[in-house]
């Protein structure tokens, strides 16, 4: 089966960039107190683990997660996001393959972590992206997604001088809780920080936290 075009273009884009990248964000977490504290709720929430960081990228985020505590590892598409990943975070396991067709065991995760790693899957594919997590999801497991709020999607052109490009989608908080909703999920918080021009932020970014319910019918609408 050949893969999709949107994929081949995602990995190209971030193998293309994959230094650059790592070195630009490294510490960006330093800077981003609200960012660290849902982490820091969302550690608390999966316990021991394992949790999967699902477009890991650099592993930075991996990386700081491991910090506080929690069994993770990281999955991205990108070889060369993982070769920055493994060589940052040695004690950590990175593996290549997309989080649309996760080689993983039903219901054995405590957390799934997409850190600005579905903004690049396109809308339509989003119920299935969202009812994986939901399979690789243990009862009660949480899933920690971040993403910028918007409508409008923000194109990358020659992002850090390199000849690629590759659409960022902006999603509105409410159209991915009626999702999150649709594939069995139960909201736990949403958190949505506003753009700081200090920050070079864009847009407002989003943080939605939920939860696979502890046994069916326990859903509530979100
Ligand atoms: C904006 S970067 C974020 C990386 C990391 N989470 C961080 O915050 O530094 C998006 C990452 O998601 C990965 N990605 C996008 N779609 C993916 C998919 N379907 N499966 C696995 N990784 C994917 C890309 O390769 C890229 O490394």
């Amino acid at each position: 089966m050949t893969e999709a075009d949107f994929l081949t273009a995602t990995r190209a884009f971030y193998d293309t960039i994959a230094d650059d990248y790592a070195a630009h964000f490294q510490d960006e977490l330093a800077g981003r107190p609200l960012e660290r504290a849902v982490l820091g709720v969302f550690a608390e929430l999966v316990g021991d683990g394992p949790v999967a960081d699902l477009g890991c990228g650099p592993g930075r985020v991996t990386g700081y997660v491991a910090s506080l505590g929690v069994p993770v590892f990281g999955l991205d598409l990108s070889a060369s996001m993982l070769a920055v990943a493994r060589r940052e975070n040695p004690r950590l396991r990175f593996e290549q393959g997309s989080m649309l067709d996760l080689d993983l065991p039903d219901g054995g995760l405590a957390g799934v972590m997409c850190w600005y790693s579905s903004i690049h899957t396109p809308a339509a594919l989003l119920p299935a992206l969202f009812a994986g997590f939901h399979r690789v999801l243990a009862p009660g497991g949480t899933l920690l997604l971040a993403f910028q709020a918007g409508d409008v999607p923000l194109r990358l052109d020659t992002p850090f001088g390199h000849p690629v490009s590759l659409d960022f989608q902006r999603r509105r908080p409410e159209d991915m809780e009626r999702l999150l909703a649709d594939a069995g999920f139960a909201l736990h918080s949403r958190t949505v920080r506003q753009p700081d021009a200090a920050l070079a932020d864009s847009a407002p970014q989003a943080f939605l936290i939920a939860r696979r319910p502890e046994a069916a019918g326990d859903a509530q609408p979100v």
